[in-house]
């Protein structure tokens, strides 16, 4: 018996062939309406597409046409203010839309599936919100940018010391600093587009695997939908999720990115480095000691990324086992990416807006800066441009170092006396112990160098200001 919706066999869409109805742990494990229910834009356009294609090319009657679109469009409306019912037992977003539709308008609901089926429909529907994804996520990444280079543009003078092995090496920039995250997010930028591209390809006309019997016009639809190009084989297109992957693999590179200025962040704002301090705004309280000041906003963006690298993960393993061609298993696609792209769009954004607030301590940077030898290089450079090897001017240093530490002295103790003791050219010259000649010396492209790090400055503001006019 078919019912108001013309559904038969237990109420459902599909149901035919089906004269029992699905137990109830089924239905509860199979739905996919709590979260598929995102997705009801894209769904919609899709099917609006896909009614306009059937009517141009004669394959449904205009006036069917017309009703679907008006009906879908009431739809949307209603889902959007909130009084659409959405059903567990119609299952998922695309056969709620449809049994809604059908309860609206009848019979010309019952044509909107032709020559269609849910896994070109679910696939395109998906590579509508990806492509959605990246360029919001794209947008997000520009406003981080844009506060790194605001904040490496105030703090222009600020100097810090540079790490490797979490040792003090030598003195950068906190500007030059910065700015090495900046390249980072405009890589993540890039990889986004190159994302949303090999996602811009429609699958809809692969039917449910091996394309349809209808003359259908695929590429009116890749048109009407923004889509640059039509899947080339249906068994691909209908099983691909590869483009859910790349949205993964790009977010997950973009969360460990933000992870790592995260770390810095927490690291800097220690009293052991203090190097940084957080506005109220952006820290927390302890419950019980009353003068904790916690970078939980860090923290937590470093804790994210590791949801955002788990369901790049969950993605990969979905994929690996499954042949072709569709799978119930793609509906586990869908929450993991939901998860994602709210969790890089809000660790994005909390991360911009504490930027401008966070307060340096440019005194104890410069002290820091110079303090454990950190000026080393410089003198072995001095003597290197004065004819020494450089490997004979990196002992002859390297003894100083441990002369000075022996007897609980720095570099600047030291006299004149013991410098030309130690190589003859510092009788002639006095040694290299200034901290704006050694991050001047080092003016070639991408050094640290005042002039050198306003170049990157610049340059990464025309970049920016580029992506934002495309
Ligand atoms: N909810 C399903 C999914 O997300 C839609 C496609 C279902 N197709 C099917 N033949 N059961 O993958």
């Amino acid at each position: 018996m078919a019912d108001e919706a013309g559904q038969q066999g237990g109420g459902k869409l599909w149901g035919g062939r089906f004269s029992a109805p699905t137990d109830a742990l089924v239905e509860a494990y199979t739905a996919s309406i709590a979260f598929d229910r995102r997705l009801y834009r894209e769904d919609i356009a899709g099917s609006i597409a896909h009614a306009r294609m059937l009517a141009k090319q004669g394959i449904i009657e205009d006036a069917d046409r017309d009703a679907i679109v008006d009906g879908l469009r009431a739809i949307e409306t209603e889902i959007e203010a909130g009084s659409f019912e959405f059903r567990d037992d119609r299952e998922d977003i695309h056969l709620n839309i449809e049994a809604a539709l059908a309860e609206r308008i009848g019979e010309p609901a019952r044509r909107l599936h032709t020559a269609r089926s849910r896994n070109d429909q679910v696939a395109t529907d998906l590579r509508m919100f990806v492509r959605a994804a990246c360029d919001e996520a794209a947008a997000r990444l520009r406003a981080l940018r844009g506060a790194l280079i605001d904040l490496a543009e105030r703090e222009v003078e600020t100097v810090v010391p540079g790490y490797t092995h979490l040792q003090r090496a030598q003195p950068v920039l906190l500007a030059h600093h910065l700015l090495a995250y900046e390249e980072m997010f405009a890589r993540d930028a890039e990889r986004l587009r190159q994302a949303r591209g090999r996602a811009n390809v429609l699958p809809l006309g692969s039917g449910a695997l091996a394309g349809v019997g209808y003359p259908i016009d695929r590429d009116f639809v890749a048109r009407e939908l923004g889509f640059e190009a039509v899947s080339a084989n249906s068994l691909d297109a209908v099983s691909d999720r590869d483009f859910v992957v790349d949205f993964h693999a790009a977010a997950a590179l973009a969360m460990t990115h933000l992870s790592r200025l995260s770390e810095e962040i927490v690291l800097w704002a220690s009293a052991e480095f203090g190097l940084v301090s957080l506005d109220d705004a952006f820290s927390t309280g302890s419950s019980i000691m009353p003068q904790k000041r916690n970078p939980d906003v860090a923290e937590l963006a470093r804790g994210k990324s590791a949801r955002v690298i788990g369901n790049l993960v969950q993605a990969l393993t979905l994929l690996k086992g499954q042949p072709l061609a569709y799978n119930r298993d793609l509906q586990e696609d869908k929450e993991p990416l939901f998860d994602t792209v709210d969790t890089l769009l809000d660790s994005l954004a909390v991360v911009a807006a504490m930027l401008p607030s966070l307060r340096f301590d440019a005194e104890r940077g410069r002290a820091a800066a110079v303090a454990n030898f950190a000026l080393a290089t410089d003198l072995a450079d001095q003597l290197v441009r004065s004819g020494v090897p450089f490997r004979e001017a990196h002992e002859v240093i390297g003894a100083l170092v441990a002369r000075c530490e022996q007897e609980g002295r720095t570099f600047d103790d030291l006299t004149p006396e013991e410098f030309a003791e130690a190589h003859p050219v510092f009788a002639e010259q006095p040694p290299a112990l200034g901290l704006e000649a050694a991050l001047a010396a080092r003016s070639a492209t991408g050094g640290t160098a005042p002039d050198a790090v306003a170049r990157q400055r610049e340059a990464a503001r025309s970049r920016l200001a580029a992506e934002e006019s495309e």
